[in-house]
């Protein structure tokens, strides 16, 4: 008897091969040029969304791509659930795992979804943990393909907060898509070294390459993408440093913008802060996707679920 498959979780970017990425990114394309075309969770299946964290993007495009792929979205409220708290995670799962085909979950620690993982017996996705936010930067190379035309061999520069999730999630899918990741943050700004590294291995193998660029003027050079971020992730708020004095010389503002490749296109993933991490010249402005962006978020997710659904993918309840 052959044993089932493993169920497949898209936990972080590198839980993609590129050649699976690449497919993926083919499919969000096909989905958001014929969106109503494919119904995998036809049914209706439902699909579990649950936030332990703020969202308006990340509720509001996985709600209506689960509609259209056929599906049935149960946005379940953390604050209520208090997974991990009123109960443990791995019971959370196996409970979920019996009501859902698929679970979408934003919270804290990477530990945490990785846990429910082991447990939930159907895939899970990862829709922001404070280590990385994957959907959001799948979102993001289709936005770069689409404007840019392809992904390998461009410079994608990532100004701001480096140790944050962004930051990580960039450095990870840009050397899958076989792009030269700069990140640049103050000191103590800085990547995960593992995570970096993590990243050069796999640009190692795509023509890519990954880096952590201190001064940011040097990192903006040249760049035909420049990024940034918020400069108080969720959960930083109360911290005792004055962001926005460390982090001025990160702004993208028009000077950094001149530093990109004529036709360098920028991107954020919102909420944005106008006049802080961003100015509102450059948001609005001209070379900005940012609208685009947003929208592909939906695109993106719908693609990254149906990989999931498929049936060599899938081995349901196979804890
Ligand atoms: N970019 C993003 O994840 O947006 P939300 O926090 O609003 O979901």
């Amino acid at each position: 008897m052959t044993s089932p498959s493993p169920v497949r979780h898209f936990l972080r970017d590198d839980d993609l091969t590129p050649a699976e990425q690449s497919e993926v990114l083919d499919l969000a394309a096909a989905l958001k040029a014929d969106p109503y075309a494919s119904k995998p969770l036809a049914g209706p299946q439902t699909v579990a969304i649950i936030f332990d964290k703020p969202t308006l993007r990340t509720q509001a495009s996985f709600v209506a791509g689960i509609a259209e792929l056929g599906g049935n979205p149960m946005v379940v409220d953390g604050t209520l659930a208090q997974i991990g708290t009123r109960e443990s995670i791995a019971d959370v799962a196996r409970v979920l795992g019996r009501q859902a085909s698929l679970i979408v979950w934003r919270t804290y620690d990477q530990s945490r979804i990785d846990e429910m993982a082991a447990h939930a017996g159907v895939p899970v996705v990862n829709a922001l943990t404070d280590q990385f936010h994957p959907c959001q930067t799948l979102a993001d190379l289709l936005t770069i393909r689409e404007h840019k035309g392809a992904t390998a061999g461009l410079t994608m520069t990532f100004l701001g907060d480096s140790a944050c999730n962004m930051g990580h999630s960039y450095l990870i899918s840009g050397a899958l898509a076989g792009m030269h990741v700069r990140v640049s943050g103050p000191e103590g700004f800085g990547p995960d070294p593992a995570l970096l590294a993590r990243a050069q291995e796999i640009a190692a193998g795509t023509g890519g390459s990954a880096a952590f660029v201190a001064d940011p003027k040097a990192a903006a050079e040249g760049a035909d993408v420049l990024i940034t971020d918020t400069w108080v992730s969720m959960g930083k708020e109360s911290e005792a440093i004055d962001r926005a004095e460390v982090f001025r010389p990160w702004q993208l503002n028009e000077h950094a913008v001149a530093l990109g490749a004529p036709g360098a296109i920028v991107l954020h993933c919102l909420p944005a802060y106008r006049g802080k991490e961003i100015t509102a010249e450059v948001l609005d402005g001209p070379q900005s996707v940012i609208w685009d962006e947003a929208e592909n978020r939906r695109h993106a997710q719908k693609a990254i679920m149906s990989y999931l659904l498929r049936p060599s993918s899938l081995s349901r309840r196979g804890e």
